[in-house]
């Protein structure tokens, strides 16, 4: 059974209010072109900081910049109307006090446009989400696995497998809900941990390898297409495998190019016809 979308312009408190409702949707894009297609299937569209390895091709998503972060969430809010737009902060512009994360995530909403930010941290993160939340600006939590904390980690680990990391994770997504968070992101978690914490805060909760107990769902969009050809996490599932795609176009188009078969006729601009042209002026080519 399909379900229809929501129509209406979504917000961080359209999208607060959606706890225990109907799933909110949500895929990461990059680019205008993506966001104009997504938008219509997507509650929220996430310019996440895996752009740093999706689309640059870096290892982690440490050395992305708050210049990458805003270029991409302006073109993206250029091509959505309708889902919520939020871009992650990235690693280095907020964890060093409230001030520096209210002076970052001001200046991702005034030049993209967006309608929030994201940023990774439980507890500790509790304070500046407070900061940001309390001066207008809306700001999506991300608990369990962080991938900006991945040397601190030790890898990229499911979270929540002892009792102790647990009760972190749980503590950890009430402490970001109770300073004001819209909604949190829930990353790599084991499902009885993603369930309770789920059951036990106000706001939705937005899983990524964090089971179906969640309020709603993310991936990343190059992983559901099959155009990220690096690491794939077990909770991802590939809704089309565009790589080969795009290699046999590219083929294809090669081939063409080597047989001179391309361009064709069709596709040739011929001289323009002679009254028109001013005198002087020679046929275009
Ligand atoms: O950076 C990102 O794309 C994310 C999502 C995977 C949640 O944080």
């Amino acid at each position: 059974m399909s379900v229809t979308p929501v129509e209406k312009k979504q917000t961080p408190a359209a999208l607060r209010a959606r706890k225990g409702g109907t799933p909110i949707v949500s895929l990461t894009a990059y680019t205008a072109s993506q966001a104009r297609i997504l938008d219509p299937h997507c509650d929220l569209l996430l310019v996440g900081d895996s752009l740093g390895m999706v689309v640059y091709g870096l290892d982690s998503t440490l050395p992305v910049t708050m210049e990458m972060m805003i270029a991409h969430g302006a073109a993206v809010v250029r091509g959505a109307a309708k889902a919520c737009v939020i871009v992650d902060m990235p690693f280095g512009a907020y964890q060093e006090s409230p001030a520096q994360a209210f002076q970052n995530a001001a200046r991702i909403l005034a030049e993209t446009g967006c309608s929030g930010v994201k940023l990774e941290g439980g507890a500790v993160m509790a304070e500046t989400i407070r900061f940001l939340a309390t001066r207008g600006i809306p700001v999506l939590a991300h608990v369990g696995l962080q991938p900006q904390s991945v040397h601190a980690l030790g890898g990229f680990h499911a979270q929540g497998r002892t009792e102790a990391d647990a009760a972190r994770v749980i503590a950890d997504g009430q402490a970001v809900a109770e300073a004001g968070a819209f909604a949190i992101v829930v990353e790599g978690t084991a499902e009885p941990v993603a369930r309770k914490l789920t059951e036990l805060v106000a706001v939705p909760t937005i899983g990524i390898g964090a089971s179906a107990a969640c309020d709603g769902q993310i991936l990343v969009i190059d992983d559901i297409l099959g155009t990220f050809t690096g690491f794939k996490p077990r909770f991802v599932k590939r809704y089309a495998e565009l790589s080969g795609a795009i290699s046999a176009a590219a083929a294809a188009f090669a081939d063409d190019v080597r047989a001179r078969r391309f361009p064709g006729p069709e596709h040739i601009y011929g001289a323009a016809p002679a009254e028109k042209r001013k005198p002087g002026e020679k046929a275009a080519g």
